[in-house]
């Protein structure tokens, strides 16, 4: 929905970011077909959708890197196209792996970087915070990837953004390098900062986001919380377990459950809501206490097939 918000003050505010039917095409190619969102102070906003759905264009053309060629857009109240200046005093952006020259030093990356920022911050406490202050005579090609992540991140933090821009950040990281780039996010948006989160892995979503746009072909298909569009479309979930038992049809009579599959000794209960809780109450209420009880929630994975018919990858 577009439109204006009240602040925990009761004052009316705008979004940080309005876009509005966006349209942008490289030559005959549609990139981006009608897109529309917005973004609220202090969230971290996700862009989720496959390769080649039109993201890096979207966050690009609000980011003023592109001319979009209809549809309005606001950033902070500026208007990308004609006010780059000054947005680029007030966004941070994380660069793409090609951007500096392998010889260049931690250190001298960021002041080279905070020259042009108004508001800077201070050298120092960018490499303490993102754990770099050993790396901070290194050149840039002797950096790992988790290293390289962080110095992007301290650089798109030199100029003290109201609104930072995180375009596929984890991709290329093992995972203990992408949970460690979760926490500094984590901790990114607990300063205030807004974030916009553009990825195409659905646990990245999943974990970070506060609402996310789920982008596909050039449009949105649905804007939620991550648990929202798992909710809203009423995914089910599903429990497991083995038992010995053969007679269970007192647990399909629960109003919670859909179904139930049977596969030799490994049971397969389907259903929404508290099921997992109200099996377990039945079932140790019937002398049954099966050590391998679990359930599978559905995930953002689930949502994305059934908006679209078809998996994300593979
Ligand atoms: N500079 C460009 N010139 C021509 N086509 C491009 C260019 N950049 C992106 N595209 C195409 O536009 C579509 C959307 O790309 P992009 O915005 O990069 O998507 P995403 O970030 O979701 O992977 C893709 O089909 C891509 O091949
Ligand atoms: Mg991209």
């Amino acid at each position: 929905m577009l439109g204006l918000g009240v602040n925990s003050e009761g004052w009316f505010m705008a979004p940080v970011i309005t876009v509005e039917h966006l349209q942008k095409s490289y030559g005959h190619m549609v990139a981006v077909e009608d897109l529309s969102f917005e973004v609220e102070e202090g969230e971290i906003f996700g862009i989720l959708g496959p390769n080649g759905a039109g993201k890096t264009t979207t966050v690009e053309c609000v980011q003023g890197l592109r001319r979009a060629d209809n549809g309005r857009i606001r950033v902070l109240g500026l208007d990308p196209t004609t006010e780059v200046a000054e947005l680029r005093q007030r966004i941070g952006a994380q660069l793409q792996d090609s951007a500096l020259p392998g010889r260049l030093k931690v250190a001298e990356s960021l002041e080279l970087f905070a020259a042009f920022a108004r508001n800077r911050v201070d050298s120092d406490q960018l490499l303490t915070r993102w754990k770099l202050q050993e790396q901070r005579d290194q050149a840039f090609d002797t950096l790992s990837g988790g290293q390289r992540q962080r110095l992007f991140l301290a650089l798109a933090f030199v100029n003290s953004p109201e609104l930072v821009f995180l375009d596929e950040l984890t991709q290329g990281l093992d995972p203990q390098a992408r949970r460690a780039t979760w926490d500094l996010i984590r901790e990114i948006r607990r300063d205030g900062t807004t974030v916009v989160l553009v990825t195409h892995f659905m646990d990245e979503a999943e974990q970070l986001c506060d609402r996310v746009a789920v982008v596909d072909d050039g449009r949105v298909i649905a804007i939620d919380t991550p648990q929202g569009l798992i909710d809203g479309l009423g995914l089910s979930s599903v429990v497991r377990f083995t038992t010995s038992e053969p007679d269970l049809g007192w647990l399909e009579k629960l109003d919670v459950v859909e179904s139930l599959t049977r596969n030799g000794e490994t049971i397969e209960v389907r259903g929404t809501g508290p099921v997992l809780a109200l099996v377990a109450s039945e079932l140790v209420a019937h002398g049954i206490a099966p050590l391998d009880l679990r359930i599978d929630r559905p995930t953002v994975e689930d949502a994305f097939l059934v908006l679209t018919g078809r998996r994300m990858r593979g």
